[in-house]
């Protein structure tokens, strides 16, 4: 049945779901690495598509851009409509000197500074943590592909521009912080409530300090390979 934000019927929906945060990325992935994609919602052209890969169904959803936006759109798709995981693939900014322009980083968890998992959690701190199996899955094909990642812990802010950018930094990284994005402990926060498993995959797009980052097209690139990172380390039958 519809819900308030996705216009879809049950059984639109693959048990898989790939969330970047742009809609029209969302349009692009499936296009370019589905099988037969249809169509499955517009509603404020938050695009999703469902459609084969490797003869598996599987789903691609734009997010919209920070907690509220992903934690409406998955606790809807794995509430109401048999969605059992969800693999974000997006952007982040680098806290780690380590990281570099195009890195691939893997949440193993995502500590926060917004209130949605204490919301959740009776006031307590909740660790929020990527699902086991998606993870040992991701790094088992990232290390058959010889694909370098960076796992461990990401920073979801509720702020891009943060007006104590370069104090938050230092002390981000000062607790072993890798990247800096705005979803994934919203998404792990809601697949814990709901019993379901979730995923970051993270190209650094940004080093915030070096004022560098990816232009568009470079973007682009690097979403086509976190989607096959993602792609390749569904297990055969999925479901
Ligand atoms: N901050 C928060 N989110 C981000 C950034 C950043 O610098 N870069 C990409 N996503």
């Amino acid at each position: 049945m519809p819900t308030p934000h996705i216009s879809a019927n049950p059984g639109d929906f693959a048990p898989t779901v790939l969330m970047p945060g742009d809609p029209l990325r969302a349009r692009h992935l499936a296009h370019t690495f589905l099988d037969s994609p249809r169509q499955v919602n517009a509603v404020r052209h938050m695009l999703a598509y469902t459609g084969t890969h490797a003869g598996q169904p599987v789903s691609v959803m734009g997010s919209g851009m920070g907690i509220p936006s992903i934690s409406i759109y998955a606790e809807e798709l794995f509430t109401q409509f048999g969605v059992e995981r969800i693999i974000r693939i997006g952007s982040c900014g680098a806290v780690s000197p380590d990281l570099q322009l195009r890195d691939l980083v893997i949440g193993m968890g995502a500590s926060t500074d917004s209130a949605v998992n204490r919301a959740r959690f009776g006031g307590h701190d909740f660790a929020a943590l990527a699902s086991p199996s998606l993870l040992e899955n991701v790094m088992q094909t990232a290390r058959e592909q010889n694909t370098p990642v960076h796992i461990g812990n990401l920073f979801s802010t509720d702020l891009f521009y943060h007006p104590k950018n370069e104090t938050l930094l230092t002390m981000l990284q000062s607790m072993g912080i890798l990247a800096i994005e705005m979803e994934a402990a919203g998404l792990y926060g809601c697949a814990a409530a709901c019993g379901k498993q979730a995923l970051t995959i993270c190209t650094v797009s940004d080093l915030i300090r070096q004022g560098e980052r990816l232009s568009a097209e470079e973007r682009e690139q690097g979403f086509d390979a976190m989607i096959q990172l993602a792609l390749q380390s569904l297990p055969p039958q999925a479901s």
